[in-house]
């Protein structure tokens, strides 16, 4: 198969779909790999090492489009990038359509296959795609989280791991799925006192098995929320209910009861945010104060280390890309369903429910294809 990986053009965005490792393994089954000038550089791979690894690097983003026959991306298309869209071409990367109802009708009218990286969905219902940049985010939101408990950044001035004669901070977690599990390994890692809430007992089961003596599981609820944001210092939203807003857990009357300079990372922030006071920030000016109490919000948090978000991402992306240029989208639709659950367009049809509903639009099902 040809295969396009074009250079990412939207704001701020680093990451690359394929790495030169993805690159040679790719070649090595006998495709053929266009990559875009300087599509890498921005996450640390030069031109030379796509090129060493067997890609043909090519200038102009039209012509990646125009020779391949699946295009693989990191972010859904912007505007410029409707019209080099082919008929027939398949188009495999997150495009979370139901957020933007004139980039589906672009897809529909452009009559290509859409396969989406946030909708290919494993048999137990988890979500292998998105779940790298959650790691991501999970672990980086303490990173940020730390940086911002300092004095100079409006923090509390308190270090995690405290020293010796001295108590590290405490770290409240809200949600312990991906997000919040990476969270607390990182805070229990660097010596916080951690306690994880989730409403799920089973998961906090499981979370009290795994994780070190300094981290400690509650149920979630308004009550011990209340409590528990009094005395801690960096508290991380990570809760998520499928296919709903994020329920805000953090209302807006319970920052005047916590201490001044008290850091709130709401990772949540990309489904609405569960901290009531969160709204969307981003990496050049990622936080802001209300009642002396620190919001960091930025929506896309694995942009701002793209060496290890496109690592992580290629990781997990690369199988589906291998399987799906082997074997062509349709066969390999129909004899894997994880990748089945990710089309979401097909030749001029909306075949996920979900998306047509968000819209209004016409929805097909999938059999009609495979
Ligand atoms: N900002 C970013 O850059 C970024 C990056 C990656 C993920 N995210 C977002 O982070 C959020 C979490 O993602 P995830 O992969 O960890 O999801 P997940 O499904 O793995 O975990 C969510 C957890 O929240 C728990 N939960 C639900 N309601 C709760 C409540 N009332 N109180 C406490 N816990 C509750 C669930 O039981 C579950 O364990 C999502 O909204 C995701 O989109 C943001």
């Amino acid at each position: 198969m040809i295969i396009g990986v074009p250079k990412e053009i939207k704001n701020n965005e680093n990451r690359v779909a394929l790495t030169p490792a993805g690159t040679q393994e790719l070649v090595k089954r006998g495709h053929t790999v266009y990559v875009q000038q300087t599509a890498g550089v921005g996450s640390g791979f030069a031109d030379e090492e796509y090129a060493k690894a067997g890609a043909k690097m090519i200038k102009d983003a039209a012509e990646v489009y125009s020779l391949a026959e699946m295009i693989i991306k990191v972010k859904e298309p912007i505007e410029q990038e409707y019209k080099l869209i082919k008929k027939d071409q398949l188009v495999f990367t997150y495009f979370h359509f139901a957020s933007y109802e004139p980039l589906a009708k672009a897809m529909v009218e452009s009559g290509a296959v859409c396969l989406a990286y946030e909708t290919v969905e494993r048999v137990d219902g988890s979500l292998p795609l998105l779940i790298p940049m959650s790691e991501v985010a999970g672990r980086m939101s303490i990173q940020e989280g730390a940086k911002y408990l300092e004095k100079p950044l409006k923090g509390r001035g308190i270090l995690l791991g405290g020293v010796p004669g001295v108590k590290p901070a405490k770290v409240l977690v809200l949600g312990g799925g991906v997000v919040g599990t990476n969270a607390a390994k990182i805070a229990a890692g660097m010596g916080a006192d951690v306690t994880i809430m989730d409403v799920n007992l089973t998961r906090l089961r499981y979370l009290d098995d795994v994780m070190p003596k300094n981290v400690h599981t509650m149920v979630s609820n308004e009550y011990s929320i209340r409590e528990l944001v009094k005395d801690h210092d960096l508290i991380i939203g990570g809760v998520l209910i499928p296919g709903a807003k994020a329920p805000k857990l953090i209302t807006r009357d319970m920052l005047k009861t916590m201490r001044p300079g008290t850091v709130l990372v709401d990772v949540a922030v990309d489904q609405g945010g569960c901290i009531e006071t969160c709204t969307p920030t981003t990496h050049e000016n990622p936080t802001f104060i209300i009642d002396d109490v620190v919001h960091y919000c930025v929506a896309n948090m694995p942009g701002a280390v793209p060496y290890t978000s496109t690592l992580a991402l290629t990781n997990a992306t690369l199988p589906y890309a291998v399987r799906l240029a082997n074997q062509g989208w349709k066969k390999a639709c129909v004899e894997n369903t994880d990748l089945r659950n990710g089309l979401n367009v097909i030749q001029g049809e909306v075949v996920y429910k979900a998306v047509a509903d968000a819209f209004n639009l016409h929805y097909t099902d999938v059999k009609k294809f495979l």
